[in-house]
């Protein structure tokens, strides 16, 4: 089985309740982001003033950046009903159909995974997000006709962690397509305070930062650190989280002072001691680390691009010499001198 790591952005079960409990509810309380919920301000304002629908809206980004959160923000921030549902759970064109059906004027059918529908359900979308009608077809063989039928005007907020795996005629049918990027260091320390002041943990700004640093740019990622620094904490009987007290917890639980894990530690390894620091294809280096390789592009991979430790080129993976450097390496290029 495999491991479950501390900082795996995904969603642990047993989180989800808690995870709600930390949501912001509006996007003055939404941290970051600027330039998304700059338009989306914008965006909102100008269709609650029209009394219409909002735009349809396409949120990408890597796992627990807040497309979730935004989501509901967005239909709270409308002051609409919110429906949701997601790629994998609808299975036939009715379903869909009849989802739509139900919908209320104005209201949001937000669809998590959205890039997961199947193409039958697919096209049932087109023409609803594109006239507000659905096509239904009566009767069979020679006899079969359609009928069109109207819908509320909706919007529709899809989610995906995979936008190239989305196919081009749905990506068009977004008035809306925002990217969510990693949150920087600060954003960070101001979603653990927030955070903290919910779960009544007392933290100063110290151990604030050093959990931040941590966190991978993923508030999901700060919010379970959170929790978990607290029942060090707890257990060492100490009623604040300090530098110290967030040191020692995140040393104890092996994410390093970069936010790198245990998989990340063997990736990088990999590449350096069965490839040479590479250049090595991603195929080769999924096999090698037993992964499967869109898991390392999607998952793994981006925040160690981002923060330059490996660099993607037209060969393959590359150990950069930041990485070498933080892990006190010497590299080939240094090597070879
Ligand atoms: N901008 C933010 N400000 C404060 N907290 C945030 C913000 N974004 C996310 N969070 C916190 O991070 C948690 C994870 O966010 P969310 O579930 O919305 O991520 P997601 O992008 O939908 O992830 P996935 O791709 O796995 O569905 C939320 O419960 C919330 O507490
Ligand atoms: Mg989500």
């Amino acid at each position: 089985m495999e491991k479950r790591r501390i900082i795996t952005t995904e969603i642990i079960p047993e989180e989800d309740k808690i995870e709600k409990g930390l949501r912001p509810s509006s996007l003055k309380e939404y941290i970051g982001q600027e330039k998304v919920k700059q338009n989306l301000k914008i965006f909102i304002e100008a269709a609650k003033r029209r009394k219409e629908n909002l735009d349809h809206v396409l949120l990408y980004g890597p796992p627990g950046l807040g497309k979730t959160t935004l989501a509901n923000i967005i239909a709270e921030e409308m002051g609409v009903n919110i429906k949701i549902t997601s790629g994998p759970a609808i299975e036939k064109p009715g379903e869909i159909a009849a989802i739509l059906n139900n919908l209320s004027e104005n209201d949001v059918l937000f669809i998590d995974e959205i890039h997961r529908l199947n193409r039958q359900v697919e096209e049932v979308l087109y023409p609803a997000m594109e006239d507000f009608a659905i096509d239904i077809v009566i009767g069979k063989g020679q006899g079969a006709r359609s009928i069109r039928l109207d819908l509320p005007k909706f919007t529709l907020i899809g989610a995906t962690t995979r936008a190239g795996m989305l196919s081009a005629p749905l990506r068009d049918r977004f008035g809306v397509v925002s990217r969510l990027e990693f949150y920087n260091v600060t954003e960070l320390m101001q979603i653990i305070i927030r955070s903290a002041k919910v779960l009544g943990i007392d933290i100063d700004e110290e151990g604030a930062l050093e959990l931040a640093k941590r966190s991978r740019g993923t508030p999901r990622i700060a919010n379970r650190l959170l929790r978990r620094v607290r029942d060090f904490a707890e257990v060492e009987r100490k009623d604040k989280i300090d530098y110290n007290m967030a040191k020692v917890a995140l040393d104890k639980l092996d994410v390093d002072s970069a936010g790198l894990d245990d998989i990340d530690r063997n990736i990088i390894f990999t590449i350096i001691k069965k490839f040479g620091g590479g250049p090595v294809g991603l195929d080769t280096l999924a096999a090698a680390i037993g992964e499967d390789s869109g898991t390392i592009e999607e998952v793994y991979e981006p925040y160690l691009i981002k923060n330059g430790f490996i660099n993607r080129t037209a060969r393959g993976r590359v150990v950069t010499d930041l990485c070498y450097q933080h892990f006190r390496l010497q590299g080939p290029a240094v090597a070879d001198k």
